[in-house]
C-alpha cells in the first residue's frame, strides 16, 4: 500500500486531490487553521511558521512513498508587504521539507506558480524559458522550485495558474458568480492574462505523476490563455448571469499592492505527453463546473 502525506491537506487543490487518490492508498494530511474532517485521513495540525521543524517528525514517523505541498500564502499583495513571512512560508519551510523527505527517499511533488514569470503578451511559456518574477510572491516560489528540484532528482515541480472548480475555495469564480448573482457589478482586469486550470484536472495530473513516477519541472495549466474580464464573461455566459454586471478594468486604473505580470499563460505540452492527459479549455471547464 503507498502512503501519502498532503502538507496543507486543508486547502483548495488537496481538498478536491483527496477525492482523486487511490482507494488503496493511505492517506495522511496536514493543516493548520482549518481542520480536516474526512475520516479516511489521518490528519495532523501544524503551523509551518511557528514550529517550522515539527513536519520533520511527521514526516519520519508516517515515511511516505508521496509528499505533495501546497502550503503557501494565497496573497500575493501580503507577500510583497511582507518579505519576512514569504521567505519563512515559501522559502525556509521548503527546505526542511525536502531535506527530510530526500533523506527518507520520499518522492515530494511542490505547486509553483506563473507568476515566477516577468509576463508577454502573445506568449505561452515553456518550462525552458527563463523565469523572471516582478513580484515578492513569483520570487519566493521560484527559489523554493529551486531547492526542491535541486534536493533530489525524483522530485516534481509544477507550475499551474488561476485555479478554478466547484468548490467554495475556488476565488476567482466565487467572487465573480456570487456578486452576479446578487446582481451587484464586478470589475475584473482586462490586462491580466493566465492559463486557468480546472482542480479536477490538475489533481488527476498529480496522481498520474505520481503513479508514472515522473520527475521533473513542469507547466500544470488550462490551454485557455484568456485575461480576467474574458473569464467572467464566459461564467456569466454559462451560468446565465447578466454579465451587463461586469465592467473590465485595468492594472493602472485598480492599483493592487504588488505588480503583476501583463501575460503569463503556459504551454503545457510536456507533462501532457508525459502523462497522456488533456487539460480542460476554459469553456469546458467551465460547463464542467455546471454541471
Ligand atoms: N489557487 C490558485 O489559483 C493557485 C495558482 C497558482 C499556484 N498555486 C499554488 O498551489 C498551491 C495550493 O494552492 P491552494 O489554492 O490550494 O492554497 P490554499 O487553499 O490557500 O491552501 C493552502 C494550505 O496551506 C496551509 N497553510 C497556510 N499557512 C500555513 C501555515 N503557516 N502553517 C501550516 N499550513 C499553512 C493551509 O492550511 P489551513 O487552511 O488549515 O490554515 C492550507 O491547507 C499553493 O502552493 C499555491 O501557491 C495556487
Amino acid at each position: 500500500m503507498k502512503k501519502i502525506l498532503i502538507i496543507g491537506g486543508s486547502g483548495f487543490v488537496s481538498t478536491n486531490l483527496i477525492k482523486y487518490i487511490p482507494e488503496n492508498w493511505e492517506i495522511f494530511a496536514t493543516y493548520n487553521c482549518n481542520s480536516i474532517k474526512n475520516q479516511k485521513i489521518k490528519s495532523f495540525k501544524i503551523n509551518l511558521i511557528e514550529n517550522p521543524k515539527e513536519i520533520i517528525s511527521i514526516i519520519q514517523k508516517i515515511k511516505p512513498d508521496y509528499i505533495v505541498d501546497t502550503v503557501a500564502f494565497p496573497s500575493v499583495d501580503l507577500c510583497e508587504e511582507n518579505h519576512l513571512l514569504a521567505d519563512k512560508l515559501h522559502i525556509d519551510v521548503t527546505k526542511i521539507i525536502s531535506k527530510i523527505s530526500s533523506k527518507i527517499n520520499s518522492k515530494l511533488l511542490f505547486l509553483s506558480t506563473d507568476a515566477v514569470f516577468e509576463g508577454q503578451l502573445n506568449k505561452k511559456y515553456l518550462e525552458t524559458d527563463i523565469a523572471k518574477p516582478v513580484n515578492y510572491y513569483g520570487y519566493t516560489k521560484l527559489k523554493a522550485e529551486e531547492i526542491i528540484l535541486l534536493a533530489s532528482k525524483n522530485n516534481v515541480v509544477l507550475r499551474t495558474a488561476v485555479i478554478y472548480g466547484a468548490n467554495d475555495k475556488s476565488r476567482f469564480t466565487n467572487w465573480i458568480l456570487s456578486y452576479l448573482r446578487e446582481q451587484k457589478t464586478v470589475d475584473p482586469f482586462i490586462d491580466q492574462h493566465n492559463s486557468p486550470t480546472l482542480v479536477d484536472d490538475l489533481s488527476q495530473a498529480i496522481i498520474k505523476i505520481l503513479q508514472n513516477d515522473i520527475s521533473g519541472l513542469f507547466h500544470a495549466t488550462g490551454p485557455t490563455c484568456v485575461n480576467r474580464y474574458d473569464f467572467a464573461l464566459i461564467l456569466a455566459k454559462e451560468f446565465g448571469l447578466d454579465s451587463n454586471l461586469i465592467k473590465p478594468v485595468t492594472s493602472l486604473e485598480k492599483k493592487q499592492v504588488a505588480p503583476r505580470p501583463i501575460s503569463t499563460c503556459l504551454d503545457s505540452s510536456k507533462l501532457e505527453h508525459s502523462i497522456d492527459f488533456n487539460f480542460k479549455d476554459l469553456e469546458t471547464g467551465i460547463s464542467f463546473i455546471a454541471s
